[in-house]
Protein backbone atom coordinates (compact mmCIF):
# COMPACT_ATOMS: atom_id res chain seq x y z
CA UNK A 1 0.00 0.00 0.00
CA UNK A 2 1.90 2.92 -1.39
CA UNK A 3 1.53 6.09 1.18
CA UNK A 4 -1.14 8.13 -0.38
CA UNK A 5 -3.35 4.88 -0.11
CA UNK A 6 -3.12 4.50 3.10
CA UNK A 7 -3.71 8.18 4.07
CA UNK A 8 -6.42 7.75 2.08
CA UNK A 9 -7.75 4.82 3.84
CA UNK A 10 -7.58 6.99 6.99
CA UNK A 11 -9.54 10.04 5.70
CA UNK A 12 -12.14 7.12 4.82
CA UNK A 13 -12.33 5.69 8.17
CA UNK A 14 -12.31 9.19 9.81
CA UNK A 15 -15.25 10.26 7.45
CA UNK A 16 -17.05 7.35 8.01
CA UNK A 17 -16.82 6.45 11.41
CA UNK A 18 -14.79 9.14 12.85
CA UNK A 19 -11.89 6.60 13.96
CA UNK A 20 -8.67 8.42 13.89
CA UNK A 21 -5.82 6.32 12.83
CA UNK A 22 -2.40 7.76 13.59
CA UNK A 23 0.66 7.43 11.39
CA UNK A 24 1.98 4.78 13.26
CA UNK A 25 -1.02 2.61 13.26
CA UNK A 26 -0.17 1.08 9.86
CA UNK A 27 0.03 -2.23 11.53
CA UNK A 28 -3.53 -2.28 12.46
CA UNK A 29 -5.20 -1.30 9.03
CA UNK A 30 -2.92 -4.20 7.80
CA UNK A 31 -3.93 -6.55 9.99
CA UNK A 32 -7.48 -5.50 10.21
CA UNK A 33 -7.93 -4.84 6.40
CA UNK A 34 -5.67 -7.76 5.13
CA UNK A 35 -8.82 -10.39 5.76
CA UNK A 36 -11.37 -7.91 3.86
CA UNK A 37 -9.06 -7.68 0.40
CA UNK A 38 -9.29 -11.50 0.82
CA UNK A 39 -12.97 -11.76 1.34
CA UNK A 40 -13.28 -9.63 -1.68
CA UNK A 41 -10.69 -11.61 -3.99
CA UNK A 42 -8.12 -8.59 -3.87
CA UNK A 43 -4.37 -9.83 -4.10
CA UNK A 44 -3.74 -6.71 -2.01
CA UNK A 45 -4.50 -3.99 0.46
CA UNK A 46 -3.83 -1.54 -2.75
CA UNK A 47 -5.75 -3.43 -4.86
CA UNK A 48 -8.41 -2.98 -2.30
CA UNK A 49 -8.23 0.65 -1.81
CA UNK A 50 -8.35 1.15 -5.79
CA UNK A 51 -11.82 -0.76 -5.78
CA UNK A 52 -13.08 1.10 -3.21
CA UNK A 53 -12.52 4.13 -5.00
CA UNK A 54 -14.65 3.12 -7.72
CA UNK A 55 -18.39 3.59 -7.57
CA UNK A 56 -20.53 1.27 -6.49
CA UNK A 57 -18.10 -0.03 -3.39
CA UNK A 58 -20.50 0.15 -0.72
CA UNK A 59 -20.17 -3.70 0.36
CA UNK A 60 -16.70 -3.29 0.52
CA UNK A 61 -17.06 0.41 2.05
CA UNK A 62 -19.34 -1.40 4.94
CA UNK A 63 -16.95 -4.28 5.16
CA UNK A 64 -13.78 -2.27 5.89
CA UNK A 65 -15.80 -0.04 8.18
CA UNK A 66 -17.03 -2.83 10.24
CA UNK A 67 -13.59 -4.74 10.12
CA UNK A 68 -11.79 -1.27 11.95
CA UNK A 69 -14.56 -1.68 14.58
CA UNK A 70 -13.21 -2.45 18.35
CA UNK A 71 -15.58 -3.63 20.07
CA UNK A 72 -14.41 -4.83 23.21
CA UNK A 73 -16.64 -4.58 26.21
CA UNK A 74 -18.02 -6.88 29.04
CA UNK A 75 -20.91 -6.48 31.59
CA UNK A 76 -20.43 -3.97 33.98
CA UNK A 77 -17.80 -2.86 32.82
CA UNK A 78 -15.82 -0.55 35.13
CA UNK A 79 -18.51 -1.04 37.95
CA UNK A 80 -18.09 2.65 38.90
CA UNK A 81 -20.83 3.58 36.77
CA UNK A 82 -23.12 0.70 37.68
CA UNK A 83 -23.07 1.68 40.86
CA UNK A 84 -23.45 5.21 40.25
CA UNK A 85 -26.73 4.11 37.92
CA UNK A 86 -27.97 2.34 41.06
CA UNK A 87 -27.52 4.35 44.16
CA UNK A 88 -27.78 8.17 41.83
CA UNK A 89 -29.10 8.41 38.38
CA UNK A 90 -31.91 5.45 39.36
CA UNK A 91 -33.00 7.55 43.24
CA UNK A 92 -33.06 10.69 40.93
CA UNK A 93 -35.22 9.19 38.00
CA UNK A 94 -37.50 7.70 40.44
CA UNK A 95 -38.52 11.11 42.57
CA UNK A 96 -38.38 13.32 39.83
CA UNK A 97 -40.42 10.80 37.13
CA UNK A 98 -42.94 9.95 39.92
CA UNK A 99 -46.05 10.84 37.93
CA UNK A 100 -45.26 9.95 34.20
CA UNK A 101 -43.21 7.20 35.35
CA UNK A 102 -41.29 6.84 32.48
CA UNK A 103 -37.41 6.24 31.68
CA UNK A 104 -35.67 6.15 28.59
CA UNK A 105 -31.74 5.30 28.40
CA UNK A 106 -29.15 5.01 25.15
CA UNK A 107 -26.16 2.94 25.32
CA UNK A 108 -24.91 4.58 22.53
CA UNK A 109 -22.05 2.58 21.73
CA UNK A 110 -23.42 -0.72 22.74
CA UNK A 111 -21.41 -2.92 20.90
CA UNK A 112 -22.14 -6.77 21.73
CA UNK A 113 -24.72 -5.80 24.09
CA UNK A 114 -23.22 -5.94 27.59
CA UNK A 115 -23.59 -2.42 28.82
CA UNK A 116 -27.63 -2.84 27.57
CA UNK A 117 -28.20 -6.23 29.45
CA UNK A 118 -26.64 -4.83 32.83
CA UNK A 119 -28.52 -1.99 32.97
CA UNK A 120 -31.53 -4.01 32.17
CA UNK A 121 -30.38 -6.11 34.85
CA UNK A 122 -30.33 -3.38 37.29
CA UNK A 123 -33.39 -1.91 36.83
CA UNK A 124 -34.65 -5.72 37.34
CA UNK A 125 -32.66 -5.60 40.93
CA UNK A 126 -34.82 -2.54 41.48
CA UNK A 127 -38.28 -3.72 40.03
CA UNK A 128 -40.13 -3.33 43.78
CA UNK A 129 -39.61 0.29 43.33
CA UNK A 130 -40.46 0.45 39.79
CA UNK A 131 -43.67 -1.01 39.95
CA UNK A 132 -45.70 0.45 36.82
CA UNK A 133 -42.82 2.19 35.30
CA UNK A 134 -42.04 1.90 31.55
CA UNK A 135 -38.34 1.89 30.64
CA UNK A 136 -36.93 1.77 27.69
CA UNK A 137 -33.27 0.96 26.72
CA UNK A 138 -32.35 1.79 23.53
CA UNK A 139 -28.32 0.08 22.27
CA UNK A 140 -27.27 1.56 18.98
CA UNK A 141 -23.87 0.63 17.49
CA UNK A 142 -22.10 1.10 13.67
CA UNK A 143 -21.31 -2.71 14.23
CA UNK A 144 -23.87 -4.63 12.62
CA UNK A 145 -22.02 -7.71 13.36
CA UNK A 146 -21.75 -6.41 17.35
CA UNK A 147 -25.24 -6.35 17.55
CA UNK A 148 -26.19 -9.44 15.64
CA UNK A 149 -23.84 -10.71 18.81
CA UNK A 150 -26.18 -8.20 21.44
CA UNK A 151 -29.45 -9.60 19.99
CA UNK A 152 -28.54 -13.13 20.68
CA UNK A 153 -28.11 -12.16 23.66
CA UNK A 154 -25.25 -15.53 24.17
CA UNK A 155 -22.46 -15.33 25.87
CA UNK A 156 -19.13 -17.80 26.25
CA UNK A 157 -18.26 -18.81 29.64
CA UNK A 158 -15.37 -16.69 29.22
CA UNK A 159 -17.49 -13.69 28.40
CA UNK A 160 -19.64 -14.17 31.44
CA UNK A 161 -16.93 -14.44 33.91
CA UNK A 162 -15.74 -10.97 32.93
CA UNK A 163 -17.91 -9.12 34.74
CA UNK A 164 -20.68 -10.89 35.81
CA UNK A 165 -21.62 -11.34 39.12
CA UNK A 166 -22.47 -15.14 39.72
CA UNK A 167 -25.69 -14.71 41.53
CA UNK A 168 -26.73 -12.47 39.04
CA UNK A 169 -25.58 -14.97 36.57
CA UNK A 170 -27.84 -17.39 37.76
CA UNK A 171 -30.41 -14.98 38.35
CA UNK A 172 -30.77 -13.64 34.48
CA UNK A 173 -29.40 -16.44 32.22
CA UNK A 174 -29.85 -19.81 31.10
CA UNK A 175 -26.48 -22.32 30.63
CA UNK A 176 -27.36 -24.16 26.90
CA UNK A 177 -24.32 -26.28 25.72
CA UNK A 178 -21.12 -23.90 25.94
CA UNK A 179 -23.08 -20.48 26.07
CA UNK A 180 -24.87 -18.39 28.45
CA UNK A 181 -28.18 -17.15 27.32
CA UNK A 182 -29.88 -13.81 28.84
CA UNK A 183 -33.14 -14.44 29.94
CA UNK A 184 -35.90 -13.06 28.38
CA UNK A 185 -37.39 -11.21 30.66
CA UNK A 186 -33.44 -9.14 30.44
CA UNK A 187 -33.44 -9.77 26.64
CA UNK A 188 -36.84 -7.61 25.88
CA UNK A 189 -36.27 -4.55 28.23
CA UNK A 190 -33.32 -3.33 25.66
CA UNK A 191 -33.58 -2.59 21.41
CA UNK A 192 -30.39 -2.65 19.70
CA UNK A 193 -30.40 -1.08 16.43
CA UNK A 194 -27.69 0.47 14.11
CA UNK A 195 -26.92 3.29 14.59
CA UNK A 196 -24.08 6.15 13.17
CA UNK A 197 -22.85 8.59 16.33
CA UNK A 198 -21.91 10.74 13.08
CA UNK A 199 -25.26 10.88 11.90
CA UNK A 200 -27.97 13.55 12.95
CA UNK A 201 -29.88 11.84 16.36
CA UNK A 202 -33.23 13.39 16.25
CA UNK A 203 -35.24 10.25 15.35
CA UNK A 204 -34.31 8.64 17.78
CA UNK A 205 -35.87 10.97 20.64
CA UNK A 206 -35.24 12.31 23.89
CA UNK A 207 -33.35 10.03 26.85
CA UNK A 208 -33.03 10.37 30.48
CA UNK A 209 -29.74 8.56 30.49
CA UNK A 210 -27.28 8.33 28.12
CA UNK A 211 -24.31 5.61 28.57
CA UNK A 212 -21.72 7.17 25.75
CA UNK A 213 -18.64 4.90 26.90
CA UNK A 214 -14.93 4.03 25.22
CA UNK A 215 -16.00 5.10 21.34
CA UNK A 216 -15.45 9.24 21.62
CA UNK A 217 -11.63 8.10 22.71
CA UNK A 218 -11.41 6.81 19.24
CA UNK A 219 -11.98 10.45 17.71
CA UNK A 220 -10.55 13.33 17.25
CA UNK A 221 -11.19 16.30 19.13
CA UNK A 222 -14.01 18.30 17.15
CA UNK A 223 -16.05 14.89 16.30
CA UNK A 224 -16.18 14.18 20.08
CA UNK A 225 -17.12 17.86 20.92
CA UNK A 226 -19.84 17.55 18.28
CA UNK A 227 -21.30 14.24 19.20
CA UNK A 228 -21.36 15.74 23.29
CA UNK A 229 -23.10 19.19 22.13
CA UNK A 230 -25.82 17.58 19.58
CA UNK A 231 -26.26 14.34 22.48
CA UNK A 232 -26.99 17.11 25.30
CA UNK A 233 -29.82 18.06 22.42
CA UNK A 234 -31.25 14.72 22.79
CA UNK A 235 -31.03 14.70 27.11
CA UNK A 236 -33.95 15.52 29.19
CA UNK A 237 -32.93 18.66 31.05
CA UNK A 238 -31.95 16.83 34.00
CA UNK A 239 -30.57 14.18 32.00
CA UNK A 240 -27.32 12.04 33.07
CA UNK A 241 -24.07 11.43 31.13
CA UNK A 242 -21.80 8.89 31.52
CA UNK A 243 -18.50 8.51 29.64
CA UNK A 244 -16.03 6.16 29.65
CA UNK A 245 -12.97 5.92 32.38
CA UNK A 246 -10.68 7.25 29.64
CA UNK A 247 -13.02 10.31 28.33
CA UNK A 248 -14.11 13.62 29.61
CA UNK A 249 -16.50 16.82 28.94
CA UNK A 250 -13.65 18.96 29.90
CA UNK A 251 -12.79 21.42 27.34
CA UNK A 252 -14.92 19.77 24.76
CA UNK A 253 -18.30 21.10 25.77
CA UNK A 254 -20.13 23.09 28.01
CA UNK A 255 -23.33 21.35 27.85
CA UNK A 256 -23.21 19.22 30.74
CA UNK A 257 -22.01 20.02 34.55
CA UNK A 258 -19.94 17.23 36.27
CA UNK A 259 -21.62 15.69 39.28
CA UNK A 260 -20.07 16.74 42.29
CA UNK A 261 -17.41 13.77 43.63
CA UNK A 262 -18.77 11.56 41.05
CA UNK A 263 -15.81 10.93 38.43
CA UNK A 264 -16.96 10.21 34.99
CA UNK A 265 -20.93 11.35 35.55
CA UNK A 266 -22.62 14.53 34.16
CA UNK A 267 -25.56 16.36 34.09
CA UNK A 268 -27.31 18.23 31.33
CA UNK A 269 -26.52 21.73 32.22
CA UNK A 270 -30.34 23.04 30.94
CA UNK A 271 -28.78 26.40 30.21
CA UNK A 272 -25.99 25.23 27.88
CA UNK A 273 -28.12 23.12 26.03
CA UNK A 274 -30.22 24.21 23.84
CA UNK A 275 -33.47 22.57 24.50
CA UNK A 276 -34.81 21.12 20.68
CA UNK A 277 -38.01 22.40 20.29
CA UNK A 278 -40.83 19.62 20.88
CA UNK A 279 -40.27 19.02 17.25
CA UNK A 280 -42.53 16.84 15.23
CA UNK A 281 -40.23 14.72 13.93
CA UNK A 282 -38.90 14.12 17.17
CA UNK A 283 -42.10 13.46 19.22
CA UNK A 284 -43.58 11.73 16.33
CA UNK A 285 -40.21 9.30 16.74
CA UNK A 286 -40.44 8.88 20.07
CA UNK A 287 -44.30 7.71 20.23
CA UNK A 288 -43.54 5.26 17.36
CA UNK A 289 -40.71 3.85 19.56
CA UNK A 290 -42.66 3.76 22.80
CA UNK A 291 -45.68 2.31 20.98
CA UNK A 292 -43.15 -0.67 19.60
CA UNK A 293 -40.82 -1.13 22.57
CA UNK A 294 -41.69 0.76 25.84
CA UNK A 295 -41.03 -2.66 28.18
CA UNK A 296 -43.82 -2.06 31.22
CA UNK A 297 -42.35 -3.55 34.27
CA UNK A 298 -45.18 -5.78 36.04
CA UNK A 299 -46.34 -4.70 39.42
CA UNK A 300 -44.35 -6.60 42.03
CA UNK A 301 -45.19 -7.76 45.55
CA UNK A 302 -43.25 -5.41 48.02
CA UNK A 303 -40.29 -6.80 49.38
CA UNK A 304 -38.36 -5.43 52.17
CA UNK A 305 -36.76 -2.56 50.65
CA UNK A 306 -33.00 -3.48 50.94
CA UNK A 307 -31.01 0.10 51.37
CA UNK A 308 -29.24 0.99 48.20
CA UNK A 309 -25.86 0.36 49.57
CA UNK A 310 -26.84 -2.93 50.31
CA UNK A 311 -27.07 -3.75 46.88
CA UNK A 312 -23.49 -2.55 45.70
CA UNK A 313 -20.95 -4.45 43.83
CA UNK A 314 -19.20 -4.62 46.59
CA UNK A 315 -21.42 -6.69 48.68
CA UNK A 316 -22.43 -8.79 45.73
CA UNK A 317 -21.01 -12.79 45.72
CA UNK A 318 -19.04 -12.79 42.90
CA UNK A 319 -17.18 -15.78 42.50
CA UNK A 320 -15.50 -14.56 39.42
CA UNK A 321 -14.19 -11.45 41.53
CA UNK A 322 -10.45 -12.29 40.01
CA UNK A 323 -11.50 -11.86 36.35
CA UNK A 324 -12.47 -8.62 36.55
C1 LIG B 1 -14.97 -0.37 22.70
S1 LIG B 1 -16.65 -0.55 22.24
C2 LIG B 1 -17.46 0.09 23.68
C3 LIG B 1 -18.65 -0.73 24.07
C4 LIG B 1 -19.32 -0.33 25.39
N1 LIG B 1 -19.85 1.01 25.33
C5 LIG B 1 -18.37 -0.47 26.55
O1 LIG B 1 -17.91 0.53 27.07
O2 LIG B 1 -18.07 -1.60 26.91
C6 LIG B 1 -16.83 0.78 21.08
C7 LIG B 1 -18.01 0.59 20.16
O3 LIG B 1 -18.22 1.82 19.45
C8 LIG B 1 -18.69 1.49 18.18
N2 LIG B 1 -18.50 2.63 17.27
C9 LIG B 1 -17.35 3.08 16.73
N3 LIG B 1 -17.59 4.14 15.94
C10 LIG B 1 -18.92 4.37 15.99
C11 LIG B 1 -19.77 5.32 15.37
N4 LIG B 1 -19.30 6.26 14.54
N5 LIG B 1 -21.09 5.25 15.62
C12 LIG B 1 -21.59 4.30 16.46
N6 LIG B 1 -20.83 3.38 17.06
C13 LIG B 1 -19.51 3.41 16.82
C14 LIG B 1 -17.89 0.26 17.78
O4 LIG B 1 -18.53 -0.48 16.76
C15 LIG B 1 -17.80 -0.48 19.11
O5 LIG B 1 -18.79 -1.46 19.22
Amino acid sequence: MTPDQFNFLRAFLKEHSGLVLGEDKRYLLDSRLNPVAKQFNHASLSDMVVALKRPGAQKLSDAIIEAMTINESFFFRDMTPFDNFRNIMLPHMLKERATSRKLRIWSAAASTGQEGYSLAIELLEQKSKMSGWRTEILGTDLSTEALAKARAGAYTQFEVQRGMPSNLLMKYFKQQGAEWMVAPAVKSMVTYKPFNLLKEFRSLGQFDIVFCRNVLIYFDRETKADILQRMAKQMAPDGYLVLGAAETIIGLSDAYKMVPGVRGLYQRSADKAAIPAKAKTTAAASDRWKAKKATAIPAVKPRTARPLRAVASSSRTNLFAKNR
